[in-house]
């Protein structure tokens, strides 16, 4: 069971940062976890690889998946996603709302309402729809015992932990992302405001801001892919990270050994915000 012997429900798993995030908790011990996307395909493919990898004998003891291909931006595929992991397994403990999209890259003038929209509803409206539905069966749900309590005090137990994606772009801005860079600071707006509400529940709410970080979303075409040249120089570290990198600090604030991190919008950049 390791860190995780809850059950991770991850959104925008297919790929990218999620593919990351949905491994590093099937490798940490996690033995239960629910994974949707829109990207059917990619997503049984993930299913399939890490179920060979981590329990090959399928063993009914041991990893879990339950994979739900669906759009994201529907109230009722959302409802339907979250019920069927709960019915599946009994409770969810870590909910990771990681869909998003960059797109379009222009200025306020220049972007169509059904473009300010997609981008909202994807990255912002859809993280609110997902926790709202995961909340509502945390606050009504036991909470879990923290693995580890052997150091003369008890941590205390958690009903249940949410980390947003948001972006380092929800803290500071770019040229040509208006849109995005809005949906990011109300990701971490609904996170601070979510923390304060859900305190009393014993549910911790947090979120993880990336920096440039190589995935299908910076590295689509060449265009995008100089665009950002300048934003990976602007970090004093003057790299791209590694979905991994994103990965191991959401786990972090998942687990148990984050039972004090509350309301807190973690930037993993590289240290662009800095500079
Ligand atoms: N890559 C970066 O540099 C970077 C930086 C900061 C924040 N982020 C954020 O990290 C998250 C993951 O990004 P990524 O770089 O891995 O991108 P990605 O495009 O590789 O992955 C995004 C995933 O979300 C899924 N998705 C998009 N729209 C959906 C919908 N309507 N319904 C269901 N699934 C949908 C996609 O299919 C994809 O699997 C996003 O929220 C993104 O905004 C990325």
């Amino acid at each position: 069971m390791g860190d995780f012997p809850g059950v991770a429900v991850i959104t925008g798993a297919a790929r990218g940062i999620g593919a990351a995030i949905v491994t590093g908790f099937a490798e940490s011990g996690c033995r239960r976890i629910a994974i949707t996307d829109i990207l059917e395909t990619e997503l049984a493919d993930l299913r399939k690889s890490l179920l060979a990898r981590v329990n090959p004998q399928d063993d009914p003891e041991g990893l879990t998946i339950l994979a739900l291909p669906g759009d994201i931006t529907s109230e009722s595929f959302i409802e339907e996603f979250i019920t069927a992991a709960k019915t599946r397994f009994g409770r969810i403990d870590y909910l990771v709302n990681i869909a998003g999209v960059g797109k379009p890259y222009r200025r306020s003038v220049e972007v169509e309402v059904q473009e300010f929209d997609f981008i909202n509803n994807v990255n912002y409206r859809a993280a609110w729809l997902c926790s709202r539905a995961a909340l509502r069966i945390m606050t009504a749900q036991e909470p879990l015992a923290s693995p580890g309590n052997n150091e003369g005090w008890t941590r205390p137990a958690q009903r249940g932990s949410v980390v947003n994606i948001a972006s380092q772009l929800g803290l500071v801005s770019r040229p040509g992302a208006s849109a995005y860079c809005a949906s990011k600071a109300a990701v971490i707006g609904m996170t601070k405001a979510d923390a304060i509400d859900y305190s009393k529940d014993s549910i911790r709410v947090n979120c993880v801001c990336p920096g440039v970080v190589e995935t299908e979303m910076t590295t689509l075409s060449g265009v995008v892919r100089e665009g950002l040249k300048e934003s990976v120089n602007i970090a004093p570290m003057g790299r791209m990270g590694h979905v991994r990198e994103i990965a191991d600090c959401v786990l972090f604030l998942s687990s148990y050994k984050a039972s004090f991190v509350q309301g807190h919008a973690m930037v993993v950049d590289g240290g662009y915000i800095i500079n």
